[in-house]
């Protein structure tokens, strides 16, 4: 039987992939964990354990009491926070990566997900339609610590057989919860205050575009990147992963067409630049030809499913 592990599962992706789970698998084929339980009851209707992710003896127990067959490894520290705290970014996200892998090398779980980032990009890459593999000079610590652990994670691959899998994940777009310390954040804060009837202060230029994608187009990516047969996974860093691509204005005239009055104003602060050492737009042919990906929302589709559930 399989169950699966979420570590980190209490942040913005993980209370929706834990959701996705349970939708997909059964509630109690799906355990979260983290250093604080979520307060999302449906989450909450599976177990949850209490887990610190750097803590190599405490994930190792874990995983041999639970007898889990996959695990999503989550934990990481976003790229402007990470920027305010360089060590503790790259120290939280590698040391809980590398404990993760050698368990998994150790042959305690089957199937290890870790979420990559567009963040492995910096200014030499190309900004549109980014392609698989090209230049990878990230500026920020998030994404230094992205490509190497995209390295790590193709080491233990090809030296222990350790079946790891990895998305680039593009700014997330969700209802359940609000991200943290990100620089895509942006677009998550402006559903909220356009449905409180406020005006959005936004941290970037009107017009840079980055690629977001919607959450159900994440999870449903993850989940049949984890079920593909691993013969079809041919790229052992992590997958380019497309959705859709706008800049602040682009999103704020798409909101304007439910709530004509929102309004938003531009005050860029340190977060631009990162956003600006990132691509506009990723081309994500490997995991389309690979593993059959294709995105459902576009700007319009995650506009309306965003303002339809908030407003619920
Ligand atoms: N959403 C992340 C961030 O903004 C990028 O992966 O840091």
């Amino acid at each position: 039987m399989e169950r699966h592990l979420v570590i980190g599962a209490s942040g913005q992706l993980g209370i929706e992939l834990i959701i996705g789970m349970q939708d997909r698998y059964g509630v109690s084929a799906v355990v979260s964990s983290d250093i604080r339980k979520s307060d999302d009851d449906d989450v909450n209707r599976g177990e949850f354990i209490l887990l610190d992710a750097t803590n190599k003896e405490a994930v190792r127990k874990v995983l041999v009491d639970g007898k889990f067959t996959h695990v999503y490894h989550l934990v990481a520290m976003l790229s402007a926070k990470g920027e305010e705290n360089p060590l503790a970014g790259w120290d939280l996200n590698m040391t809980s990566l590398l404990n993760v892998l050698e368990c998994a090398k150790e042959g305690l779980v089957k199937k290890v997900f870790w979420p990559s980032s567009i963040a492995v990009f910096g200014p030499n890459a190309p900004k549109n339609a980014t392609a698989q593999d090209t230049f990878c000079d990230p500026t920020t610590v998030y994404g230094v610590s992205k490509v190497a652990g995209e390295l790590w994670c193709k080491y233990y691959f090809e030296h222990y057989g350790v079946d790891v899998r990895s998305l680039r994940y593009p700014g997330l777009i969700g209802h359940r919860s609000q991200p943290g310390g990100g620089t895509t954040d942006y677009a998550v804060e402006a559903f909220y205050r356009a449905l409180e009837g406020k005006k959005f202060d936004c941290y970037l230029e009107k017009n840079e575009a980055l690629p977001m994608m919607y959450m159900d187009d994440a999870i449903r990516a993850t989940l049949n990147l984890m079920e593909a047969p691993s013969e079809c996974v041919r790229v052992r860093t992590s997958y380019n992963l497309s959705g859709c691509s706008f800049s602040p204005s682009e999103l704020s005239d798409e909101i304007r067409k439910t709530i004509p009055d929102f309004e938003t104003v531009y005050n860029p602060d340190a977060r631009q630049q990162i956003a600006a050492s990132w691509p506009d737009s990723i081309d994500d042919t490997d995991a389309r030809s690979d593993w059959g990906w294709n995105a459902k929302y576009d700007i319009e589709g995650l506009v309306a499913a965003m303002l339809k559930a908030l407003k619920r």
